[in-house]
């Protein structure tokens, strides 16, 4: 029977690949898996208070339907952590959503139309380009400087009729850029001037290693901004599913976001109300396992980057943030594309990683991405077998 053509085109890079890891698998060997994001699938855990108040919750028969909007008691302590960061926000202007990604779903529903032009920069996170796509937009790519800033040239010549937001997301992924205050300067101004919404996904912003992280809410005045965040990565609660939008406070652009998004919260009822319970301790309760992660995440990116630059044939900018690298290969004659680099590898070495135009074919290409979560046994084993499988296949 019929599909619908918009659901049999999504794409989703980074779990397609699997299908390419299940059929080594099916052949009885092991995979070491430096594809998906997911630290608490590493030695990273769940800090135990947020644990005990996802079972208190339960016990305490806190399991029926919460506000569509969100907890109340959640949205005001997500009101505090963004203003810290310097967004202005009320508790009017979040709402709680079953992770980022639904937040992601609902704003590019409401946001884009059949033929309506989403910025993003190249390369990017793929569900922003699918969840364009599968509303019937386009995503267009714009190019980054050197110094990671946006080329104003190239985002300024994009921008067209059909145009109607900029996303970006700071830390990045899949490359662990980090904007800086100048570029998010930027960015709102070129938002501001041609009425775009500028979507900003900050999940990354307790994974920050060098620099100092600047909300974009800092910069964002008046401008039509509209956040996303959410728990799965600074709170390590990836499987529970919690996230969330804020829309700036002070600008009245988004009020057609304000009052319709909520209908959309409203027709799949809530979000997982004993999650939110736990959500509410995870912002409020102890914060020491960030610093302990953040420690951990940055030997091991060292590490990652250190080897992968000693290889000849591929070189990697060093991450900001998040925990990310996205090395560049010098595929010679040896690979048609990053793809074929990536399968290989896998097959030659059971090292699974993403490859680069699964993150955008502009700015993507010949490159794969590389998740250094493991532990540095296994990121030094992986890295001993990229090495001898770069200089040991045939030209
Ligand atoms: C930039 C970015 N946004 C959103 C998500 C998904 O977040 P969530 O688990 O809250 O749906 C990810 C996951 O890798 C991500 O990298």
């Amino acid at each position: 029977m019929k599909v619908s053509e918009r659901t049999c085109g999504v794409e989703y890079a980074i779990r397609d690949i699997i299908s390419y890891a299940r059929a080594y698998e099916s052949t009885g060997k092991q995979i070491t898996y430096l594809n998906i994001g997911d630290p608490v699938k590493y030695d990273f855990v769940t800090p135990k208070h947020i644990k005990q108040a996802l079972i208190d919750a339960v016990n305490n028969n806190q399991n029926y339907y919460t506000e569509s909007e969100g907890l109340f008691e959640l949205r005001e302590a997500i009101v505090e952590k963004e203003s810290q960061k310097g967004l202005s926000v009320t508790e009017e202007d979040v709402l709680v959503t079953n992770g980022v990604s639904e937040g992601l779903d609902m704003i590019m529903a409401s946001v884009v139309d059949p033929n309506t032009e989403v910025l993003m920069p190249g390369p990017y996170y793929p569900p922003y380009a699918s969840y364009v796509k599968f509303y019937g937009g386009k995503p267009i790519e714009f190019k980054l400087n050197d110094d990671g800033g946006p080329d104003l040239e190239d985002l300024e010549s994009k921008i067209t009729s059909r145009s109607n937001a900029i996303c970006i997301i700071s830390p990045n992924n899949p490359t662990g850029e980090v904007f800086d205050r100048r570029s998010l300067q930027q960015l709102i101004e070129v938002a501001t001037e041609h009425e775009l919404y500028i979507i900003c996904d900050e999940i990354y912003d307790k994974i920050v290693f060098d620099d100092q992280f600047t909300g974009i809410g800092k910069v964002a005045k008046d401008a039509p901004l509209i956040l996303l965040n959410g728990f799965s990565k600074g709170y390590l609660m990836t499987g529970w599913r919690c996230g969330y939008i804020c829309t700036n406070s002070n600008s009245r652009k988004l009020d057609g976001i304000r009052k319709n998004v909520p209908k959309l919260a409203r027709v799949r009822i809530s979000a997982n109300l004993p999650v939110q319970i736990a959500a509410a301790q995870a912002l409020r309760g102890p914060q020491d396992h960030i610093k302990e992660m953040v420690e951990k995440l940055r030997r091991r990116r060292d590490y990652v980057v250190k080897r992968l630059n000693a290889i000849e044939g591929i070189s990697c900018k060093i991450p900001r943030g998040a925990f990310y690298a996205f090395p560049e290969i010098d595929l010679d004659s040896r690979w048609k594309d990053d793809l074929q680099f990536v399968v290989d590898l896998l097959q030659k070495t059971g090292v699974l990683t993403v490859h680069g135009s699964g993150f955008g074919t502009a700015f993507g290409a010949g490159h794969f991405r590389i998740v250094y979560l493991p532990s540095e046994k296994v990121l030094e084993q992986a890295m001993d077998k990229l090495e001898y499988f770069v200089y040991n296949s045939g030209k």
